[in-house]
C-alpha cells in the first residue's frame, strides 16, 4: 500500500496548471478534469460504481450486501489552491480508496455500501466560496445561489460547469438525510500539534467556524506626479489601512483562537505612476467560537467605515460565507480512538482549525475526521509533507472505522 499511495500522490501532483514544485488545480480546469479521470479509473478497476452529480461531485460506491441501507461515506477533495502542496485533500481521497482496497483484500464484504466521495472545490479559488460541493450536497447552499456564483472575471458558474461537461438540475445534488449512515474524512492536520507531541493520529472533536468577506474600494485615480497629497482618494492606501486594522483587531480579540488573513489584495490600475482608483480585498476570519468571531467581524466592519470615511473612498462590503462550527459525532470519535489503540497507534483529541467538507457533511449525517501529522505544521505551501508511513496509519484507522460503521448492527447513538 505504501508505495502505491505514494506513487499515486506523486502522479496526482503532476495534474497541475503550474510547473511545480507547487500544485495548482482549480475546479473545472483541464487539470482538475484529468485528475478526476485518473482517479475514476482506479475506482472502476476496484469494482466501484462511479457516478457524478450535475455539478461534478463524484461518488464511487463499493456496493454492500444490504445496498438498501444508508451507506457509509468517506473522501475529501482534490482541488488545490495556487502553488500548494500534494497532500491537502488528496490524502483523504486516495486514503479512502486504499481503505476500501485494504478491506477488499482482507476478503471483507460490508453490509452497508461504502462510498468514496470526491467533493467539488473545497477550496474557494474559483468562485470565492469554500466547500462548494459539500455545501450543495448537504443542502446548505441552494441551487439558486450556486447559479449566481461568478469567478473574479465575472464568468458565471454555469459557463464553467458546462465547459467541464456537467449539466442538469442542481437541486438533484442535495442528498437526503438518510442517504448516509455516517461520514468519516481522513485529512492531513495542516498544523503543528501531532508532530510536536509525537502522536500518530488526530481525532477531531470540532471544526472551527470559518467566514470570509470581500471589500471593494472605489477612490479616484490620477497621475502619481501631478495630484498633490491632500487632494487624493487613494483606494490602495485605504486597502493598506484595512489590512493592518484586520490584523490588529484579530490580535486584540478576547479569543486566542481568532485568526484573520487578507489573502487577496488587488489594486487598479496597478501601474507605478498611477494612483490606485480601486482596490479589492478578501478577508478570511475564523474562530473556534462563533461569538468571538462575530464580535471581531463587527469591529472590522466598523473600522472599514471609519477608514473609508476619513479617506473619502467608497466601499462595498460583501459577506461571502459565515458558517457555524461543526461538532464531530461522539460515537464515531470513540470508534476511531478504539481502532487507533487496537492498531497500536497513539492518538490525540483535537480541534480542526482548517475547514473541511466534513463541516457540511456534519449537517447531513453523523460525521468525524481522522488527522495525520503534517511535517513542520506546514500546509497550503509546496513543502507540505506527510510520510507514506504516517499516511498508512491514517488509512488503517480509517479502514477499521469504515468496517465498524458498515456493519448493519452498528448503532450510532
Ligand atoms: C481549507 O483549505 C481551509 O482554508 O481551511
Ligand atoms: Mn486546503
Ligand atoms: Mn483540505
Amino acid at each position: 500500500m505504501l508505495t502505491e499511495i505514494h506513487q499515486q500522490l506523486e502522479q496526482l501532483a503532476r495534474f497541475s496548471s503550474t510547473d511545480g514544485p507547487g500544485v495548482t488545480r482549480v475546479l473545472y480546469s483541464q487539470v482538475d478534469q484529468d485528475a478526476r479521470n485518473y482517479l475514476k479509473q482506479f475506482c472502476l478497476q476496484r469494482g466501484l460504481e462511479v457516478r457524478e452529480d450535475t455539478i461534478g461531485n463524484t461518488f464511487a460506491r463499493w456496493v454492500g450486501k444490504k445496498p438498501q441501507l444508508p451507506a457509509v461515506g468517506t473522501g475529501s477533495h482534490i482541488d488545490a489552491i495556487p502553488e500548494s502542496g500534494k497532500y491537502d485533500g488528496t490524502v483523504g481521497v486516495l486514503g479512502g480508496l486504499h481503505a476500501i482496497i485494504l478491506l477488499q483484500e482482507q476478503g471483507f464484504l460490508p453490509d452497508r455500501s461504502i462510498e468514496l466521495l470526491l467533493f467539488n472545490a473545497e477550496e474557494p479559488t474559483r468562485f470565492g466560496i469554500g466547500c462548494l460541493g459539500s455545501r450543495v450536497i448537504s443542502g446548505q447552499l441552494p441551487a439558486a445561489s450556486v447559479t449566481q456564483l461568478k469567478d473574479q472575471e465575472g464568468v458565471r458558474f454555469d459557463k464553467w460547469r458546462s465547459k467541464a461537461g456537467f449539466s442538469g438540475d442542481i437541486y438533484s445534488c442535495q442528498l437526503s438525510k438518510d442517504y448516509y449512515h455516517a461520514f468519516v474524512e481522513l485529512h492531513i492536520e495542516q498544523g503543528p500539534i501531532l508532530e510536536a507531541i509525537e502522536k500518530d493520529i488526530g481525532v477531531v472533536t470540532k471544526i472551527a467556524a470559518p467566514s470570509s468577506f470581500s471589500i471593494q474600494l472605489t477612490g479616484e485615480g490620477g497621475h502619481a506626479g501631478c495630484v498633490l497629497m491632500p487632494d487624493r482618494k487613494d483606494a490602495g492606501c485605504a486597502a493598506a489601512e484595512i489590512v493592518l486594522a484586520v490584523e490588529e483587531i484579530a490580535q486584540l480579540s478576547t479569543s486566542p483562537d481568532t485568526v484573520a488573513t487578507c489573502g487577496i489584495v488587488k489594486l487598479e490600475p496597478s501601474a507605478v505612476n498611477s494612483i490606485p482608483k480601486a482596490a479589492y480585498l478578501e478577508v478570511d476570519l475564523r474562530d473556534t467560537q462563533v461569538a468571538t468571531r462575530d464580535q471581531v467581524l463587527k469591529e472590522i466592519e466598523h473600522r472599514v467605515v471609519e477608514i473609508c470615511r476619513k479617506r473619502n473612498v467608497a466601499f462595498d462590503f460583501k459577506m461571502l460565507n459565515r458558517d457555524p462550527p461543526a461538532a464531530c459525532h461522539q460515537s464515531i470519535i470513540d470508534r476511531i480512538r478504539l481502532n487507533s489503540d487496537a492498531l497500536g497507534y497513539s492518538h490525540q483529541l483535537m480541534i480542526s482549525r482548517a475547514y473541511h467538507d466534513s463541516l457540511f457533511m456534519a449537517q447531513l449525517c453523523p460525521t468525524a475526521m481522522i488527522f495525520i501529522p503534517s511535517r513542520g505544521g506546514v500546509s497550503h505551501r509546496p513543502d507540505e509533507y506527510s510520510s507514506p508511513e504516517q499516511i498508512e496509519k491514517g488509512v488503517r484507522v480509517l479502514a477499521a472505522t469504515l468496517k465498524d460503521l458498515s456493519d448493519a448492527n452498528t448503532v450510532i447513538s
